[in-house]
């Protein structure tokens, strides 16, 4: 019977152990991360962001971007989409241009902002 419970506790002490030891790829999702897929870019730029047919990839975005023109270019992408040659010659690789996110507040747009400038 002890030897039971002594099992027992074994068991469950190594389950607890296992389920703490998570890689980084098991972290949870920063809010701009569920933003980004709730708000549908993932449908065009690919679940983690790493380009899909509809999209380019989002990558080394800090070459180009700040984390206001980014929510700004969120909010509405159509005006710089036109001004800026290379984001004119990216939006003629695929399909459709990127449409504005009316449904987002300044808050959320930033929170995707920030976590596509951090990864
Ligand atoms: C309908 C497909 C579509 C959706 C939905 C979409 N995008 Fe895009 N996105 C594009 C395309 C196409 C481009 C290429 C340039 C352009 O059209 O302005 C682009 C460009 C971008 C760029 C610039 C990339 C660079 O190299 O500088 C960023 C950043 C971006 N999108 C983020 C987002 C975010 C964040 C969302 C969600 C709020 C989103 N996109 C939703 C299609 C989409």
């Amino acid at each position: 019977m002890r030897r039971q419970i002594v099992t027992h506790l074994l068991a469950t002490y190594l389950f607890a152990l296992t389920a703490c030891t998570g890689d980084s790829e098991s972290r949870p999702p920063s809010s701009g991360e569920l933003l980004y897929r709730q708000a549908l870019c993932a449908s065009c730029h690919g679940y983690h962001g790493q380009g899909a047919w509809m999209g380019p990839p989002l990558e080394d975005l800090n070459e180009n971007w700040s984390r206001d023109t980014l929510q700004e270019f969120i909010r509405d992408p159509t005006v710089l989409t036109e001004s800026d040659q290379r984001l004119s010659r990216l939006a003629e690789k695929f399909p459709t241009a990127m449409a504005p996110q009316s449904t987002l507040s300044g808050d959320q747009r930033l929170e995707i902002a920030d976590w596509l400038l951090s990864r």
